[in-house]
């Protein structure tokens, strides 16, 4: 027998053994979900899951739609109610057994003992270093964030693979799966081998991201991604695989397949990189990519942050479309994300509440747009995905995370960044998805949570926390971009004893809320990060927070490489309406009042609009833009408000929320969406719980009153509205602003029509029906010349441009 051979046949009886033993030792864990899967699923899926008289097989799946234990569970319970899967209404750990037990049938070894697998023979320590040395594995494969994406992230290979498929992927790349394997490879991500034959002589080697009849998403073995449009390909001509067949001494083949047996992003697992070979520390700089100035000065016609850039202004340079042919603009392409909610069939005729919150960025022809932890990857010119990263929805969550919301990411380097329903931070390969790092900010079961994009400052990723309602410590946190290493904190709300804690008299500052929930801003030439902060708890009642409550509806200047304040501002001290001042503090370089100064002007939930001077936080005009400010006659030349009396049967409610306001320079008017509304409150004296929301009391409409919406334009120099254009019918758009050097200005109305109204008086020049209750905020980038406009509404992600 050829040696070759002999090892081989060694090594698969060696791994048939060992799938046998995981077997064992994994049947007293599966039983709990073999009964119930029996009962519930038999009929459509069959009893081992390749497929009954009513249903798929979900064993051998092409691209399944789950790939984890925790995805199939979320799955089981709220279904596919578009496709036949029906939800099921049984308890959590039932659906989480029923799981185990799809994992098993899909051939993953599920989390499998690790007791096990430390029985594989061989050297993990040597098997590791010839992964990373000898073997080159690490040109295309990312074990713990470090590595190549070419192939797949084998950071948890032995937890999801079992041995025989290991060694099978080794001995034969690409090739034909052990009966009852389910391919994780398959699972999700492409990993097509490809070379491409263009029109004009190119040859590219790759993995075909995805293909359509008319465009080509690639990546090329040279690390570049290729988005192709089909007039360009000559020949598509599909190989095996990309990866070479294993060269190793039949030592080398056991220690390698010991080490990768052992791979386990399982906390638990008992082998976790005793070497330091693939330590994150190793990890220089964020990759090729985006650059530091690229996000702090964008290109003209990129979009690299949520508001664009970092000064928060939604103003873009680009005037293709403007106010003589915007009457043209038609949709290019659509993306649809599935509902956010997850849940239930959609009401008709209702526009849902929930709906997509993101703003998309584009860098380089490649879009990034959210949802509650997912993340995809889109050709800007098609609208094509390229990759999808996605996590389950964590459960037991309460307030805003809950709800299932996500605003965007931020990129920097090779490293896409976006915080999950749960606080954490995470980054993901910006070429194909892959988890680089994780960090986890808080925890969730402390009512924590996060909805907003990041922010990247130089080399940091800056984030915040939502919870703002349910009692958390709010605090704002800085990680490097790098490695996801936590570098320094700062507390909103300050511990007792504590400089600041004076301002606290009363039980409340142990839950006082101030979080940070919004995407902040940065000033790159004074080297200030601008960071708004949420109401205090309980919202309601102030009965034991006596005094100002600091930091809480404040404003906060802080240096970006130590977190420490430089200033701070107050907008609403001992506020008792939810008034977060968590709407975005932009930054406007203006002459004002004669001479050139450095603004931050906001249009604050407490019914004023702000302008500070941003080096020193002091008040230069505060005007109101509402008609019905009950709460303050005016704002004092000491920056606090002139307190009247309350108003119990109609005092103002919020005046305008997170979703974003523009400043065009060349009209001098800041554009915003004000509401006319007032409310009744009233407090009671809940306590704080974990998993509840933390009022302390309640609004509601005055009865005979009707809420409404204006659009407003507010001249920088007075705050005095210029012009407004009221929506019609009650109040109930959160579209954010887009203003344009076209001249102008974008947002959804309360109708669920897009919008363009001329900038410089509010007329309206276009607009298009969505019949959906708009939540995010546009955007505009340019791509080959053509200018484009990108909005989330519903659950689509829409582009427009001129035909
Ligand atoms: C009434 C028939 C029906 C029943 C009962 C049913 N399913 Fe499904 N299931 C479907 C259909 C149809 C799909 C395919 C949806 C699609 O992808 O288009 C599906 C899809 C799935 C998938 C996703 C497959 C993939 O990877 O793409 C999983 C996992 C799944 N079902 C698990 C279960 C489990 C577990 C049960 C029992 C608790 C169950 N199903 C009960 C009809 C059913
Ligand atoms: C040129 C790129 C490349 C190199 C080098 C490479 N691989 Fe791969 N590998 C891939 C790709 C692409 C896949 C996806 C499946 C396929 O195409 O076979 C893969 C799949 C795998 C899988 C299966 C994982 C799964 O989730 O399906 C394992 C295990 C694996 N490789 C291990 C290795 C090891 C160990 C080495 C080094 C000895 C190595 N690879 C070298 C590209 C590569």
């Amino acid at each position: 027998m050829d040696p070759g051979i002999r090892q081989m046949t060694r090594l698969y009886a060696l791994a048939v053994f060992f799938v046998v033993t995981l077997a064992g030792a994994r049947a007293q864990t599966t039983d709990a979900g073999r009964q119930p899967f029996l009962v519930h699923c038999v009929g459509c899926h069959g009893d081992d899951g390749t497929g009954g008289g009513h249903g798929p097989d979900i064993v051998n799946v092409d691209h399944p739609r789950s790939v984890s234990k925790d995805a199939v569970r979320d799955l089981i319970l709220k279904g596919i109610p578009g496709a036949g899967m029906p939800a099921f209404q049984i308890p959590i750990d039932q659906a989480d057994a029923i799981a185990a037990y799809v994992m098993v049938l899909k051939g993953a070894s599920a989390g499998g003992p690790a007791a096990a697998r430390q029985a594989v023979p061989g050297d993990p320590l040597e098997g590791e270093a010839f992964f990373a040395g000898k073997g080159g594995c690490t040109s295309c494969h990312e074990v713990r964030g470090r590595g190549g994406v070419l192939g797949p992230d084998l950071s948890n290979v032995g937890d999801e693979q079992t041995l025989a498929q290991i060694k099978q992927a080794l001995v034969d790349p690409g090739g034909a799966q052990p009966s009852g394997g389910g391919r994780r490879s398959s699972g999700g991500p492409s990993y097509r081998a490809v070379t491409v034959h263009l029109r004009n002589g190119e040859t590219i080697r790759g993995i075909a991201k995805n293909e359509s009849a008319f465009d080509l998403q690639l990546l090329g073995v040279d690390g570049k991604l290729y988005l192709l449009v089909k007039d360009q390909v000559a020949s598509v001509i599909s190989e095996k695989s990309l990866m070479p067949k294993v060269e190793a001494t039949p030592a080398e083949l056991r220690d390698l397949l010991a080490y990768l047996s052992r791979l386990s992003m399982n906390p638990n697992a008992t082998f976790t990189d005793p070497t330091a070979k693939f330590k994150m520390s190793n990890v220089v700089g964020t990759g090729g990519g985006v650059s530091v100035s690229d996000v702090a000065r964008p290109k003209i016609g990129s979009w690299p942050t949520y508001h664009g850039n970092e000064s928060g202004n939604r103003f873009s340079q680009l005037n293709q479309i403007n106010t003589s042919n915007v009457g043209q603009l038609a949709p290019k392409w659509m993306f649809t994300i599935g509902a956010p909610s997850g849940g239930g069939p959609p009401k008709v005729g209702v526009p849902s509440w929930s709906g997509l919150e993101v703003t998309p960025i584009v860098v380089d022809g490649v879009m990034y747009v959210t949802s509650v932890n997912e993340a995809y990857a889109l050709d800007a010119r098609s609208g094509r995905e390229i990759w999808h990263y996605s996590r389950p929805r964590s459960l037991g969550l309460a307030g805003d995370a809950a709800g299932g919301i996500n605003r965007g990411v931020a990129i920097l380097g090779d490293r896409v960044f976006m915080v999950t329903d749960n606080a954490h931070l995470i980054a993901l390969h910006r070429l194909t998805g892959q988890l680089l790092w994780d960090a986890k900010m808080a925890d969730s079961q402390e009512n924590y949570g996060a909805t907003s994009a990041p922010l990247v400052v130089n080399d940091l990723v800056i984030s915040g926390v939502s919870g703002g309602d349910e009692g958390i410590r709010g605090f704002l946190d800085a990680y490097k971009a790098s490695t996801g290493e936590h570098v320094w904190r700062f507390w909103t709300v300050p511990a007792p004893g504590e400089p600041g804690s004076e301002t606290w008299v009363g039980r409340a500052i142990e839950h006082g809320c101030a979080s940070t929930w919004l995407t902040g801003t940065y000033d790159p030439e004074t080297n200030l990060l601008y960071w708004p902060t949420g109401n205090p708890c309980p919202d309601y009642n102030g009965d034991q927070r006596k005094g100002d409550n600091l930091y809480s509806s404040s404003m906060l200047a802080l240096d970006p490489r130590t977190g420490k304040l430089r200033w701070y501002y107050q907008f609403s001290p001992h506020d008792l309406y939810d008034w977060d001042a968590t709407e975005t503090p932009m930054l406007v370089d203006a002459e004002f009042r004669g001479s050139p100064r450095k603004l931050l002007v906001q249009a604050n939930r407490n019914g004023f609009f702000y302008v500070l001077d941003r080096l020193t936080g002091k008040v230069l005009l505060a005007e109101p833009f509402v008609k019905k400010v009950t709460w303050a006659s005016a704002i004092g030349p000491d920056g606090r408000p002139m307190r009247l009396p309350p108003n119990d049967t109609c005092s103002m409610d919020s005046a305008t929320n997170w979703p974003s306001t523009a400043f065009n320079p060349g009209t001098g008017l800041f554009y915003v969406m004000a509401s006319e509304k007032c409310s009744a409150f009233s407090k009671n004296d809940q306590q704080w719980e974990a998993g509840q929301s933390f009022y302390g009391g309640g609004s509601h409409r005055v009865p005979g009153t009707v809420p409404r919406q204006f659009l407003r334009a507010l001249d920088l120099q007075t705050g005095k509205i210029a012009w407004e254009l009221p929506q019609v019918g009650e109040a109930s758009t959160a579209s954010g602003i887009l203003a344009t050097a076209g001249g102008l200005v974008f947002y959804g109305d309360n109708n669920g029509a897009f919008v363009a109204v001329n900038g410089k008086d509010g007329k309206p020049l276009w607009h298009f029906n969505t019949s959906q209750r708009w939540r995010a905020s546009p955007m505009t980038f340019m791509l080959d010349g053509n200018q484009y406009i990108g909005v989330a509404v519903g659950t689509t992600i829409l582009t427009f441009r001129l035909p």
